[in-house]
């Protein structure tokens, strides 16, 4: 299996390898090794990007490979074409591999099983993301040696998370401990049996603070009231950065509310990843694309 749709169903083994080989592109001093250069990757995405967009493209050229760049709001889509028939357009055009993202869940599934190439899912809905919970075990396992043990805090609107529910199934393959802190309108259920919600001072105590951005623009009018209270409440504010342990490493998947879910100062402290984490991002998306490709 070529395509990357999540971490769900994916070995402890093949993760591992996958991590592996994200160390060796790491340590690679050439910047463009050119293993891909006969192959075509576009990147589909039907919802905004940054990171994860430029990283693919960083990933996919560090390798070689030609790279075509779809934005939905450029496209037919805005006629009213299908992503099923945008994605098998792309492919009767001889890609070799998709990397994409959807707005919702439950669409990629049936879409990799209609096509042949492989695809890479690069956040579909409140779903999976894959290679963002990659990049995250990545940069635990380079903070803390082994992710065994490792007790990791999902702080904030984990209901529409797909990075908690990569990162969940993950961090879970590998004896870590995931615990949830959020307001009551932002618990996902669907996720109660694998993790134990905590107060905010618990959610403090692990190895790994992660605080997720509350993503206003998939609630509904009326369930976000206060960026004040909710920083008071579920925020990494200084003072509560400043009672962290010393060992603890302080995510986030970005992009930031600042001030919102962790203070201005906090972003970039010494105990912050969250920039780490973007760098580590372009190593493992090489490592994806390898593995899809070669
Ligand atoms: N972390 C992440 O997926 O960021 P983007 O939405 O900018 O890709």
């Amino acid at each position: 299996e070529r395509s990357l749709l999540g971490l769900k169903d994916l070995s402890r083994s093949e993760i591992e390898s996958i991590l592996d080989r994200a160390a060796y592109w790491e340590a690679q001093q050439e910047k463009v090794v050119p293993v891909l250069s006969s192959s075509f990757v576009a990147n589909m995405f039907f919802e905004n990007s940054t990171r994860t967009r430029f990283s693919f493209e960083m990933a996919e050229k560090r390798l070689g490979a030609q790279v075509l760049n779809f934005a939905a709001a450029a496209s037919s889509v805005e006629k009213g074409e299908s992503i099923y028939d945008t994605v098998k357009t792309l492919e009767s055009m001889g890609i070799d591999a998709g990397v994409i993202r959807l707005k919702p869940a439950g669409v990629l599934e049936e879409l990799a099983s209609k096509l042949s190439v492989p695809l890479i899912n690069a956040g579909d809905g409140n779903n999976e993301h894959p290679t963002q919970a990659l990049l995250d075990l990545f940069t635990m396992k380079r903070k803390f040696g082994t992710l065994q043990g490792l007790t990791v805090s999902i702080i904030g609107d984990i209901s529409h998370s797909r990075v908690a529910r990569s990162d969940l199934w993950a961090l879970r393959k590998f004896g870590a401990e995931v615990k949830f802190c959020a307001p009551q309108n932002m618990v996902a259920p669907d996720l109660e049996p694998y993790a134990a919600y905590v107060s905010m001072e618990e959610a403090l105590k692990s190895d790994v603070v992660m605080m997720l951005r509350v993503q206003l623009e998939r609630h509904e009018t009326g369930m976000f009231k206060s960026a004040e209270e909710y920083r008071a409440q579920y925020g990494l504010t200084e003072e509560r950065a400043a009672r962290l342990s010393k060992h603890t490493l302080i995510m986030h998947p970005a992009p930031v509310n600042r001030n919102v879910e962790i203070d201005d100062a906090v972003v970039e402290c010494e105990q912050s990843a969250i920039f780490t984490q973007m760098s580590n991002g372009v190593p493992v998306r090489m490592a994806v694309m390898e593995r899809a490709l070669r």
